[in-house]
């Protein structure tokens, strides 16, 4: 793979890069202070947190924190397990018809780019993977409004992809399903907004995006349903035991959980999920204004109404001008600003803990670069 311009480090003497990178994705700068702090001696125990056994106190109070601070930013999720998982978001995608599935039985799948296309061909192992509507004819360029997919109404679940990471497309809303269970892979915006728990049978997010370090999968699963879970399934990748072990069956993703951890309180102080609403929405708009008033120059890749406020995506008049605007952005100390090899041109993330600041220095970017472009 080759390396852009604007994926190396900052220019000598800038500290820290404003990094646009899809994931692993920035963390939020006070967490990874205390991170730093905590590293050598964990709270008055001598040691790391990386170095403590998960059945100890410090670890034990670690799990419980993190598990109450995400209930928190749920709203309580009263009908709902929080689980830690392993294995990344991609793991989910077959342990979700493994657990949820009945041998043979069909669920339905909304496909808006390459990873509900994984999704639902690891499903089709178990079972039926329906797709009951897809954006591929338009590039995913689209997610669908209210009403265009139908839902069988005998489905074990209804899984969509609430944020494209790829293409910059996400749902305003989650989508109905009826009494059908709805799954949601949340990896790239999870808790980026409120979000009404109540309407799902099971969310999952990899956590290096908005959450914390890679390693560690949050996986929100309604207790009904974990009786679904078969008797025959590896203990690790059954929802049913996992909770019934409160994910500390085996040695947990003990750091991961440990970031993840501080990260969920770091939002609480800062507004919650609400909080988080605003800033995206701010920090989205402020990119989407200078696409529109570009007058062409920039074109998104996302339809208006389907644009996602995580991962904005566009492209140049030419290939030529994309590699000149992420050697420019390199040199200003932007890194993590080449779009996706499928879409091309350019992606900028800007997850919870990308600051408005950033977003500000990328638009002025932008806008300086568009008008340099139409002079020469
Ligand atoms: C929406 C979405 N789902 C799934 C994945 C795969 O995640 P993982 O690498 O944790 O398996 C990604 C990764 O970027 C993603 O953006």
């Amino acid at each position: 793979m080759t390396t852009s311009p604007s994926d190396l480090a900052a220019p000598p003497g800038a500290a820290r890069v404003h990094n646009f990178g899809a994931g692993p994705a920035a963390l939020p700068l006070p967490v990874l202070e205390e991170v730093r702090r905590d590293l050598l001696d964990f709270r008055g125990t001598g040691m790391s947190i990386l170095e403590s056994s998960h059945r100890g106190a410090a670890y034990g109070e670690v799990h419980r924190d993190t598990k109450e601070a995400l209930r928190e930013l749920l709203d309580g999720a009263p009908d709902h397990e929080i689980l830690f998982m392993g294995g990344g978001a991609r793991t989910q995608f077959g342990l979700v018809p493994w657990n949820l599935l009945p041998a043979g039985g069909s669920a339905d799948y909304l496909v808006t780019g390459r990873w509900a296309e994984m999704a639902v061909a690891e499903a089709a192992k178990r079972g039926t993977g329906r797709v009951s509507w897809s954006s591929e004819d338009t590039g995913h360029d689209r997610v669908p409004g209210a009403g265009d997919y139908p839902v069988d109404p005998e489905a074990a679940y209804l899984h969509y992809t609430s944020n494209n990471t790829i293409y910059g497309t996400q749902y305003a809303a989650p989508p109905d399903s009826g009494p059908v269970p709805l799954v949601c892979d949340m990896s790239s915006d999870v808790l980026s907004r409120p979000l009404d728990i109540s309407r799902f049978g099971l969310i999952y997010a990899g956590a290096q995006k908005n959450l914390g370090p890679a390693g560690v999968t949050v996986v929100v699963v309604r207790r009904d349903l974990l009786e679904r879970s078969p008797a025959d399934l590896p203990d690790t990748l059954s929802y049913r035991k996992m909770a019934e072990k409160d994910s500390l069956l085996n040695t947990p993703p003990v750091f991961a959980i440990y970031v993840v951890g501080r990260v969920a309180r770091h939002l609480l102080a800062r507004g919650g999920v609400v909080g988080a609403a605003r800033r995206n929405e701010e920090k989205a708009a402020l990119l989407y204004r200078v696409i529109d008033e570009s007058g062409g120059f920039y074109r998104g890749h996302a339809r208006p109404e389907s644009r996602s406020r995580m991962n904005v995506t566009f492209r140049l008049p030419s290939e030529e001008l994309e590699r000149r605007f992420l050697e420019e952005a390199g040199r200003a100390g932007m890194a993590g600003l080449k779009g996706h090899r499928s879409v091309g041109g350019i992606r900028a993330s800007i997850y919870n803990a990308i600051e408005l600041a950033s977003v500000q220095a990328l638009a002025e970017l932008m806008e300086d670069f568009r008008r340099r472009a139409a002079q020469s």
